[in-house]
């Protein structure tokens, strides 16, 4: 009978042992240990046995019991253990990885020709200022001396949101708020940028929302030169040193006189090329004097005060600094396109 429980001790023992897992560990434990189990069917032995046999016996199987039982605890232990750390591994954090790469954006070359002129201007000791899209029909017309029924007002397609409200088809519009604004008060000295808008059909040349710069200087003694020299400035410092300009008599109602603004030609110095169509220049802005009645309008003394004002597209500085050929390239936004102007590269 000994060699019986000794039996089965030892075969549980070594199936706790293979016992690869805690699932097979639990099959081995209700195998052996179980209601029906192989060591509860060694008790039913007890009854074939004499008085005297039963304790000893008893005791035996107790003791192979306890055996199979600290077995099957200790080899669960290990299999805990050996479970954690597998679940340790899989779960690895390897931090060595190299991580994803942020795609990081690149200033739009309007921004960068915006920002340009904006530092430049306020070397030059200029406030900038800012004006609503949404603008009155009063600020963009009537005070820049475009009354309703003006011829001038065909000069810009606009688009109206209701008889008196639009959006803005011009910077000069905030040159108006701005004079308002000022009240008379001398000097003034600022620059608007912002983007305006126009019906016009789309092209290679035309956009319904571009973007200007507005520059107003207003004080005692402002004259026609010092716009000149202004822009001179302005020209080197954006297309480069030993650029001229000219100015070409023209119309504005706001203005007077009013002067188309040329810069000498960057891409052969003026001798003569297809970008400016062998004239040696490239016409870059519109500006002039303040019309003495839009001072008055304003709140001016034109007899004591005078400025001078200009309107520069962004749009075409960056397309003559940056030799692009169509003007729908900066809305269109094509990665291949910005990208070309990514400082960081
Ligand atoms: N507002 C004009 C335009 O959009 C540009 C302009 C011309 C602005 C002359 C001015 C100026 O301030 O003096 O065509």
């Amino acid at each position: 009978m000994d060699d019986r429980i000794e039996l089965v001790q030892s075969e549980a023992l070594a199936a706790v042992s293979d016992a690869q897992d805690l699932d097979a560990l639990q099959q081995v434990r209700i195998q052996y240990l179980g209601k029906k189990g192989s060591i509860q069917q060694l008790m039913s032995f007890m009854k074939s046995l004499s008085r005297e046999e039963k304790p000893a016996f008893g005791q035996k199987v107790n003791l192979c019991k306890q055996t199979v039982t600290d077995a099957v605890e200790a080899r669960q232990k290990e299999l805990k253990a050996a479970a954690l750390v597998k679940q340790m591994e899989e779960e690895k954090l390897d931090i060595t990885l190299a991580g994803y790469d942020l795609e990081i954006g690149t200033v739009h070359p309007l921004m960068m020709i915006q920002q340009e002129i904006e530092d430049l201007f306020l070397g030059m000791g200029y406030k900038i200022a800012e004006g609503p899209e949404v603008e009155q029909d009063y600020y963009n017309f009537e005070l820049a001396n475009i009354p309703k029924d003006h011829p001038a007002r065909d000069m810009q397609d606009t688009f109206y949101i209701d008889p008196n409200t639009l959006l803005r088809t011009h910077t000069t519009a905030m040159q108006m708020r701005e004079l308002e604004k000022a009240r008379g008060g001398l000097p003034i000295k600022l620059i608007c940028p912002g983007k305006v808008y126009r019906r016009d059909d789309d092209d290679a040349t035309h956009s319904h929302q571009f973007m200007q710069s507005e520059g107003l200087v207003v004080g005692e003694h402002i004259t026609l030169a010092d716009l000149k020299g202004t822009l001179e400035f302005m020209a080197n410092k954006m297309f480069g040193e030993g650029r001229k300009i000219r100015f070409r008599p023209s119309y504005f109602p706001f203005t007077e006189p009013s002067v188309e603004v040329d810069v000498s030609c960057p891409f052969c110095n003026g001798r003569g090329c297809s970008v400016c169509k062998q004239t040696g220049w490239i016409e870059i802005l519109g500006a002039g004097m303040v019309h003495p009645h839009v001072l008055e309008m304003n709140g001016f003394d034109p007899d004591k005060c005078s400025g001078f004002a200009f309107g520069v597209g962004l749009e075409r500085v960056a397309m003559l600094k940056y030799g692009i050929d169509d003007i729908r390239n900066f809305y269109i936004n094509d990665q291949r396109f910005l990208k070309t102007f990514d400082r960081f590269d």
